[in-house]
């Protein structure tokens, strides 16, 4: 059985319609749907009228999360879940997120054209604000559903203009009244782009996931003093803008150094305030991400960090203030379903082969209740993402979907795993 690649490609191309804009840096056009803005809601209506149309049961919960149940012939079971996230980067393209969610209807299609049945009910999720942008943490939604974030410490969260995640989440109509929480699946699958330039750069087909590398987000805002440019003398200057560049150079020091492994990091905001020519800037907002394969190094490098803020305090004569905005650990997928995915790929004679994440998923999530695991299809130009230029042909997808396809049906037929 095979999912209809066209089919698959025209839904990833109408959802990529919603929220598009003239890319600048690129000169293409590129999707913006930041969480719980007008354009998720309008992408989030669009995937809610597919689910519809397909006949799935759908439950939106009080993260806005949806659940869209295809039903089995023993509907008391536990589902195979098959989920992922539409909203996006300010700056992205088509794929990341999308892909999933909609690899994930393009399957319960195909189930349906082929009058499939299968023992377990089949659920498509989207899960909110995946990619923790606009309101700061990332896979919230599926983090409050698996229980590692509660639902009142999400409802506060605030944008930049100060408006509350909460009631973001009503103005869009995605506030709903099922519970948060939901009970663990018999098994969670996620199709995603690999967002990097392994597969693409090998030729290979399909990666088997093998787990998320950890990641710390913190917030920071450095407080200097701002004065004139030209009349300050040097030795009389707080300068919040140097010591944000003294934190950024710093980081890449820590990398260049190899003490802390396969560590990744970006100062991705990084605004003065004032913010003008011939001011001394007093204050610096800034945020700091950190990745690491592995946990140990990572608590490692966020120590490192704190210790040279308090440097960086001192010679620059500014005080640092920090909070952690995220902070997931390393996550191993389920062995035997990563078995099963290779196998799928062997069998469809699609090359494979193992990988961690760089990004984070929302399966990551789903692995602290239930056997999870992912997919990755290889994307063009070497994978970039978080950027319009992000792009996977029909055949990569399939590829992926297809893959997904082959293990979701020996999952939704099993009694026990
Ligand atoms: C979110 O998906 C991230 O990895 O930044
Ligand atoms: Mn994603
Ligand atoms: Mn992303």
């Amino acid at each position: 059985m095979r999912i209809n690649s066209d089919r698959l490609y025209a839904a990833l191309e109408q959802l990529g319609q919603i929220g598009r804009y003239q890319d600048e840096e690129t000169g293409l056009q590129g999707v913006c749907r930041l969480a719980l803005s007008a354009e998720d809601g309008d992408g989030r209506r669009l995937v809610l009228s597919w689910m519809r149309q397909l006949a799935l049961e759908v439950r939106i919960d009080r993260i806005g999360n949806v659940y869209a149940r295809r039903a089995g012939r023993r509907n008391e079971m536990a589902p195979v879940v098959i989920g992922s996230h539409v909203d996006s980067v300010p700056t992205a393209g088509r794929f990341d997120g999308c892909l999933g969610v909609l690899g994930g209807l393009e399957i319960v299609r195909t189930l349906n054209e082929q009058k499939v049945e299968t023992l377990r009910p089949i659920e498509v999720a989207f899960f909110t604000d995946e990619e923790g942008c606009r309101f700061g943490t990332d896979m919230l939604g599926s983090a409050v559903a698996c229980g590692r974030l509660t639902l009142e410490y999400a409802y506060e969260l605030r944008d930049r203009d100060g408006l509350r995640l909460r009631d973001e989440l009503e103005r869009i109509g995605f506030l709903g009244e099922c519970d948060e929480r939901v009970g663990p699946p018999h098994a969670y699958l996620e199709c995603h782009v690999e967002q990097g330039p392994i597969l693409y750069r090998k030729g290979v087909e399909v990666g088997v996931v093998s787990g998320v590398q950890s990641i710390s987000w913190q917030a920071l805002t450095i407080v200097g003093k701002s004065g004139h440019a030209g009349a300050t003398p040097m030795d009389l200057r707080a300068d919040a803008g140097v010591a944000a560049s003294m934190i950024n150079l710093k980081l890449r020091e820590m990398i260049a150094g190899g003490q802390y492994g396969e560590m990744r990091a970006t100062m991705g905001s990084l605004s003065p305030v004032p913010g003008l020519v011939n001011i001394v800037p007093g204050r610096v907002e800034a945020t700091v991400d950190l990745r690491n394969p592995s946990n140990e190094l990572m608590q490692k490098s966020e120590a490192a960090l704190l210790a040279y803020y308090a440097e960086v305090e001192k010679a620059e004569k500014v005080e640092i203030r920090w909070r952690q905005t995220a902070r997931t650990p390393a996550v191993a997928f389920s062995s035997r379903l990563q078995e099963r995915i290779a196998a799928a790929a062997e069998r469809g004679g699609l090359s494979h082969q193992s990988i961690i994440a760089g990004a984070g998923h929302d399966a990551q999530e789903f692995a602290a209740i239930c056997p999870a695991a992912m997919v990755f299809c290889p994307g063009e130009y070497d994978g970039i993402s978080h950027n319009p230029r992000e792009f996977s042909t029909p055949k990569q997808c399939a590829d992926g979907v297809n893959v997904l396809l082959d293990v979701l049906l020996q999952l939704a037929d099993q009694e026990e795993l």
